[in-house]
């Protein structure tokens, strides 16, 4: 949704750890190799990641806090990546000081402005506190993450209720960690639990997750599947029509064949 012209994205769920710091670091890395300017702000005053999985971690710098008390100019409170420059990121104090959610937004709002971003995207912490309570102060556009397991999908489904009942429109659903085990639920099944529309699918990466960890992004590599499922993402909120499953590869145990059938083929 725009405000000021600008998209702002807000990552959310109620339930912690389905993915939603993985989602936004790639969005953002992924909007920025398709032209746009993203500020990234880690917005997660509980346990701030998007720092280890950008690889920034260990680079002193001032933060939000310092910009929301006017300690200093919001310039100085922001990073461009190494690989990407018209990647941003800025963040939240590590720990102690904390500041109200509508506080943190407008620095982070500053913050965008600084680098002229058309696109500003949000981490948050699990729960929805920080999405509620900056609902009157910024317009944006929630992305629900999820997975496929039934409590990730009852949460998804109650942050959209929640949102939506103080009035958050714009709401779409990303669905991480995918496989097309024959246990997990469909992508059907998914769209129709959480009651929100479709933004995308993010497999599930052993390989990512890894990379994650040594802080390179999936979406800065270019030889695996995952940057594809990032870049059809990042396209598709920028308005343009991607097939869901275009470029992407999907891991998952295939329904056995039943015994008759089996033996049919076996023969052939
Ligand atoms: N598609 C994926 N494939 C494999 N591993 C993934 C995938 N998405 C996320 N992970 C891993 O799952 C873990 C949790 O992811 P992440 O930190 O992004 O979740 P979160 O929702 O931000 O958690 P929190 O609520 O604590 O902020 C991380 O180790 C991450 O690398
Ligand atoms: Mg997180």
């Amino acid at each position: 949704m725009a405000s000021d012209g600008r998209n702002v994205y807000l990552i959310t769920s109620c339930k912690g750890g389905v993915g939603k710091s993985t989602v936004a670091v790639n969005l953002a890395f992924a909007l920025a190799l398709c032209g746009e300017t993203v500020l990234l702000a880690d917005c997660d005053t509980k346990n701030r990641t998007a720092d280890l999985m950008l690889g920034y971690d260990g680079v002193g710098m001032f933060d939000l806090s310092d910009v929301a008390l006017g300690r200093v100019d919001a310039p100085e409170a922001i990073l461009q990546d190494p690989r990407c420059e018209r990647l941003y990121y800025c963040t939240v104090p590590p720990t102690g000081e904390t500041l109200p959610p509508s506080d943190i937004a407008d620095a982070a709002s500053k913050c965008a402005d600084a680098v002229n971003a058309g696109c500003l995207i949000m981490d948050t912490s699990g729960g929805i506190e920080f999405p509620l309570s900056v609902a009157d102060d910024i317009a944006y556009e929630a992305v629900i993450v999820s997975t496929q397991s039934t409590p990730a999908l009852r949460a998804a489904e109650r942050t959209g209720a929640e949102l939506a009942a103080h009035g958050v429109r714009r709401m779409r659903l990303i669905v991480n960690e995918f496989t097309a085990d024959k246990d997990a639920a469909t992508i059907d099944e998914m769209i129709d639990g959480a009651r929100v529309p479709l933004l995308g699918i993010v497999p599930y990466d052993e390989r990512m997750r890894r990379g994650q960890e040594l802080g390179m992004p999936a979406a800065a590599v270019e030889d695996s599947t995952t940057p594809r499922a990032f870049y059809n993402i990042a396209m598709r909120t920028l308005g343009h029509e991607i097939p869901l499953l275009a470029g992407i590869r999907v891991k998952g145990v295939r329904k056995a064949l039943p015994q008759t059938r089996r033996r049919e083929a076996d023969t052939m």
